[in-house]
């Protein structure tokens, strides 16, 4: 493709989806940018941002494209996100859960164990993430481009 550079000898497609609020933009800002923003706006359409990354010997060119959630019952609609991924996605496509916004601990809803049972049962990559305290970010989506791989 015209995007991958000399640098680069893949081109992986990532895409972020999820509810509204639960961090998506701020996941892809703080890996690609390594920046966080408490009064981020809602995303409008979609965004995406680039990174080069190193996996063994070879550089991989992570395009990250990162939509608009809609609704508000997060864990709920997972069960949602996950049928409409396996209707329209690409059979081998790679799905890391991930579960964001660690940092609140006082206002946790989702035990740990619920969200691996999830992962468990769906065959899914699970990690727990702060993007505010930068936190597994970056293990996220190196575990993505690793399984990838
Ligand atoms: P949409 O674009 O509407 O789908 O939302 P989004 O999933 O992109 O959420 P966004 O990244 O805009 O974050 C929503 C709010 O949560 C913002 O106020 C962020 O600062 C905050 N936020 C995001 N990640 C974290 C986190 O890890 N910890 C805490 N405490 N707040 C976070
Ligand atoms: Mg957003």
């Amino acid at each position: 493709s015209s995007l991958l550079d000399d640098e680069c000898d893949y081109l992986f497609k990532t895409v972020l989806i999820g509810d509204s609020a639960v961090g998506k933009s701020n996941l892809l800002s703080r890996f690609a940018k390594d920046e966080f923003h408490l009064d981020s706006k809602p995303t409008i359409g979609v965004e995406f941002a680039y990174r080069n990354i190193k996996v063994g010997d070879k550089m991989v060119k992570a395009q990250i494209w990162d939509t608009a959630g809609q609704e508000r019952v997060t864990f709920e609609n997972l069960r949602k996100w996950l049928h409409e991924l396996r209707e329209y996605g690409n059979r081998d496509m790679v799905i890391v859960l991930v579960g964001n916004k660690t940092d609140l601990v006082e206002s946790r809803e989702v035990e740990v164990r619920d969200g691996q049972s999830l992962a468990q049962v769906e065959d899914l990559c699970f990690m727990e993430t702060s993007a505010k305290e930068n936190l597994n970010v970056e293990d996220a989506f190196l575990q993505m481009i690793t399984k990838i791989f």
